[in-house]
Parts: structure tokens; C-alpha cells; sequence
């Protein structure tokens, strides 16, 4: 309830600058950031992606560097995405497996520069790895197989886990593969290692630049609609995220964030657990795109989109502009 103009004026509270802080609901920190790195090999390496201007691939000694930086900065956490090497790329996948491959690499590095200081977060799907660029194995007719495929996800987060992965995120879609995940790590004996699930994950084109990162975009064939959420649905987000919580996922998140967070706030109103929302590449993307062309200020953009993710109940997000973020709220 409130009283009638003019006993209320909402301008009241705007008129000066401390009013405005005073009166702020939400608060973007640093410590809310979560910052995607793509790992490449060789050494000294940095390549810039070209559908994502300001972000490249680094070779393992420099996403080291790049932790180091994220630590510097407040971020608490970063996530590793690997472009694996064309000819280790197979139908099954199985570089995903080698406890020397790049991921690996990747997170023992950091783990060196950074020791505890940086939580170090691991995306589950073999889409990296596989030579049509789906995120599981094929059946005869060309199905990504469910069970078949989180046998070998399992495999593939207790590898990243045995490497000391803190975060295992995974991001196939597979149903029952947080549940097999979770028995898997607790019955090797990383009780503390988490399970980020992409819960709610929509086959969205908005994924675009993702795909050239990690090399899979010209891999693949046909789409990820049979695993991936059709982007008309909503209530469907709620059982699959239900689900999720069941099988013990830690914390849940949405995908892709913007043009989700009325999936973020259903699921931040309904369930008990952390939500968290991935500004994913084509997001980013668009914020570049905008600014570059004279369509926004991009501090401000990548500020206010953030600020969104909060205000809709996101506990954090992973998002591309981290690193930036952070550095503007730094002042
Ligand atoms: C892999 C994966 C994808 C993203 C994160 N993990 C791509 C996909 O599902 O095709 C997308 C992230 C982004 O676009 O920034 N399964």
C-alpha cells in the first residue's frame, strides 16, 4: 500500500546520489562472477576467438596467468572449456577420459598458481571431444544415447575430479547423470567435490561463438534438440531442475541468462538450492556487437546485465566479461 501523490513522490528517494545507494536493493560484487577460460595447447599461446572480440584461447601456462588474475580480482571461481586438437577428436569421445589431456593439464596448472585461493569449475559433456560434435555417443540411426552416454560422463567428471576439479558442471543434458556422477565421486572419495548441474539448459542459438571456442561448431551436425530444452517451455524447467536437486546437485543453473531470468526467478522462488545463470557466448556477443556500433555504452551494458542476474535471484553468473566486470566495480 501506498499513499497517493502528492504524500508520495518516488523521486524522493532519487534525487541525490547517496539516497540512490542507500535505498539499492541488490549488490554486484566481484565474489558473483564465475569467468570462462578456453584452454588451447602449445605454450606462451594466446588466440584471439573472432565471434567473441576480447576473448581467446590461452595455452595452459596463461590460463594459469588468467586464474591468477581472477584471484587478484575477487572472482572466486573460473570455468575451463578445452579446444581439443582436431585429430584427437573421436566418435566416443574418449580424449575425454585421458588424465592427460588438456582439461587436465588445464586445471592442475591452475591449481599450481593458485593453489586453494580459486575454485576451479569443470564442464561435463563430450562435445569438446567428439568428431560430430554432439555432446554424447551416437546410436545407429544418430541419437545420442542417454545411458550410454553418462557411463562415459561419469568417467570423464571423476577424471576432471582425480586432476582436482572443485566444481563438476555438467552441461549434457543426459537424464540421470547428476545422480550416477554424484555415487561415482562420493565412492572415490571426493565427498567435497560439487555438482554445478546445468539444469535447465535450452537448445538455443545463442551458442554460436561457444562452438567456434572449443572448435565443435564446424563438427556439428543437425542440432541438440533431443537433450537440449525447447525454448517454449517453462514449467518443463521446473522438473528438470527438480530433478536435478533429487539426484544432488549442489547448485543449479540456467542457460542461456538474459533471455531466461524468468526461468532464474521461477526456479530462485521455488526451490532451495543456488541459482546460477550462464551469460553465454552469443549473449556477450551482443553486448559487443551493440557497443561497437555505437548502441550502448559497454561498461554500463555489462553492468546492467549483470545487475539483472542479481535482481532475479541468481547467486552468481558465469559470464565472459568477468574479468571486466570485476574490474569496473573496483572502480
Ligand atoms: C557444452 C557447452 C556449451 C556451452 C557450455 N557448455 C555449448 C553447447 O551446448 O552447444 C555454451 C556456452 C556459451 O555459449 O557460452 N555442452
Amino acid at each position: 500500500m501506498t499513499a497517493a501523490y502528492p504524500n508520495t513522490r518516488m523521486r524522493r528517494s532519487r534525487a541525490h546520489a547517496w539516497s540512490r545507494s542507500m535505498h539499492r536493493q541488490n549488490v554486484l560484487a566481484p565474489s558473483d562472477l564465475v569467468w570462462p577460460l578456453f584452454a588451447t595447447e602449445g605454450k606462451g599461446v594466446e588466440e584471439p576467438v573472432a565471434t567473441l572480440p576480447g576473448v581467446s584461447r590461452w595455452s595452459v601456462d596463461n590460463v594459469a596467468k588468467r586464474a591468477r588474475e581472477a584471484v587478484d580480482l575477487g572472482i572466486p571461481c573460473i570455468a575451463l572449456f578445452p579446444n581439443t586438437p582436431p585429430n584427437l577428436r573421436s566418435p566416443d569421445g574418449k580424449e575425454a577420459l585421458d588424465p592427460d589431456n588438456l582439461m587436465c593439464r588445464a586445471v592442475r596448472a591452475v591449481r599450481d598458481a593458485c593453489g586453494n585461493d580459486i575454485g576451479i569449475l569443470t564442464d561435463v559433456a563430450l562435445d569438446p571431444y567428439t568428431t560430430h560434435g554432439q555432446d554424447g555417443v551416437l546410436d545407429k540411426r544418430g541419437y545420442v544415447g542417454n545411458d550410454d552416454t553418462v557411463a562415459i560422463l561419469v568417467d570423464q567428471a571423476i577424471n576432471q575430479a582425480e586432476a582436482g576439479a572443485d566444481i563438476i558442471a555438467p552441461s549434457d543434458m543426459m537424464d540421470g547423470r547428476v545422480r550416477s556422477i554424484r555415487m561415482a565421486l562420493e565412492m572415490a572419495g571426493h565427498v567435497n567435490v560439487q555438482i554445478m548441474s546445468y539444469a535447465a539448459k535450452y537448445a538455443s542459438a545463442f551458442y554460436g561463438p561457444f562452438r567456434d571456442a572449443v572448435g565443435s561448431g564446424d563438427f556439428l551436425e543437425g542440432d541438440k534438440k533431443t537433450y537440449q530444452m525447447d525454448p517454449a517451455n517453462g514449467d518443463e524447467a521446473m522438473r528438470e531442475i527438480a530433478l536435478d536437486i533429487a539426484e544432488g546437485a549442489d547448485s543449479v543453473m540456467v542457460k542461456p541468462g538474459l533471455p531466461y531470468l524468468d526461468i532464474v526467478r521461477r526456479a530462485y522462488e521455488r526451490f532451495d538450492v543456488p541459482v546460477f545463470a550462464y551469460q553465454v557466448s552469443g549473449e556477450y556477443a551482443m553486448i559487443e556487437a551493440a557497443a561497437a556500433a555505437g548502441g550502448g555504452s559497454r561498461d554500463a551494458l555489462v553492468l546492467e546485465s549483470l545487475m539483472a542476474f542479481k535482481r532475479a535471484g541468481c547467486t552468481g553468473v558465469l559470464t565472459y566479461h568477468a574479468a571486466h566486470a570485476a574490474r569496473l566495480l573496483h572502480g
